[in-house]
């Protein structure tokens, strides 16, 4: 895997996109995106894998001081999601892991060097004039403890690997269509489990009426995120 330049955008009022494009042997194309909440108790949602832990580092620090970081979240445990969460918990040391109840019992209970602080479905954090959501999302798309987070203020949902699209990712908002990317990626690649909860869950994330999908892999959308959940759910039940 070899990045190229990591940059980072204001997408939401304190909510920062860092974005890293990378070039996978054989598979083109990708991203990794965290998101930055800055606040009182600044939040990041997820950690990027554990080999771009420098230069996302150095991304955040452009935007804060990596020390003043206290919630480390996300939205299951793969590299990915988790992987560095070491490395930031030994770089801000008033940070701790923040995750669903699944995830502390089962995995970061054991893999994170600080124990995590484990989040109730529904249950809120106040970051300051910023406050997040835990939503269980289990196997949506894939993994028993993902869940998801919902930035209230901005209406901005952390969505993790939910739209996930291939290339390099950019611009870093958009309004143009993700779901038909997002299912091209996914004709090559099926990242979803099929969970026969998923219609159940997608409408419980419809139900939060987010203004701005936080994408994991790809561009951050902005618009009716209740609609378009709604058109994933469709596609979803036709190829079930
Ligand atoms: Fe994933
Ligand atoms: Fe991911």
């Amino acid at each position: 895997m070899s990045t190229s330049s990591t940059t980072v955008d204001e997408i939401a009022d304190g909510l920062f996109r860092i974005h890293t494009p990378v070039a996978i042997e054989g598979a083109g194309g990708f991203s990794f995106n965290q998101y930055l909440v800055v606040d009182e108790e600044p939040l990041l949602f997820h950690t990027g894998p554990r080999k771009l832990f420098p230069v996302v580092r150095e991304a955040l620090g452009r935007v804060l001081p990596v020390e003043r970081l206290r919630h480390v979240a996300f939205s299951h445990v793969e590299s990915d999601e988790c992987g560095s969460l070491n490395e930031w918990l030994a770089a801000a040391p008033r940070a701790a892991p923040l995750c669903g109840s699944v995830a502390a019992l089962v995995s970061i209970g054991d893999l994170a060097d600080r124990p995590p602080r484990a989040l109730a479905d529904g249950e809120s954090v106040r970051l300051g004039r910023h406050a997040v959501q835990w939503l269980d999302a289990p196997h949506l798309p894939h993994a028993w403890e993902c869940g998801y987070m919902l930035e209230t203020s901005t209406r901005t949902l952390l969505c993790g690997d939910l739209f996930t699209q291939g290339g390099a990712g950019d611009p870093p908002v958009t309004e143009s269509d993700i779901l038909g990317p997002s299912e091209e990626f996914r004709k090559q690649l099926d990242y979803f489990s099929h969970t026969p909860d998923a219609r159940v869950l997608i409408e419980k994330l419809a139900a939060t009426r987010p203004a701005l999908l936080a994408c994991m892999h790809g561009s951050a959308w902005r618009g009716d995120g209740a609609g378009l959940l709604r058109e994933l759910g469709e596609v979803l039940a036709r190829r079930c």
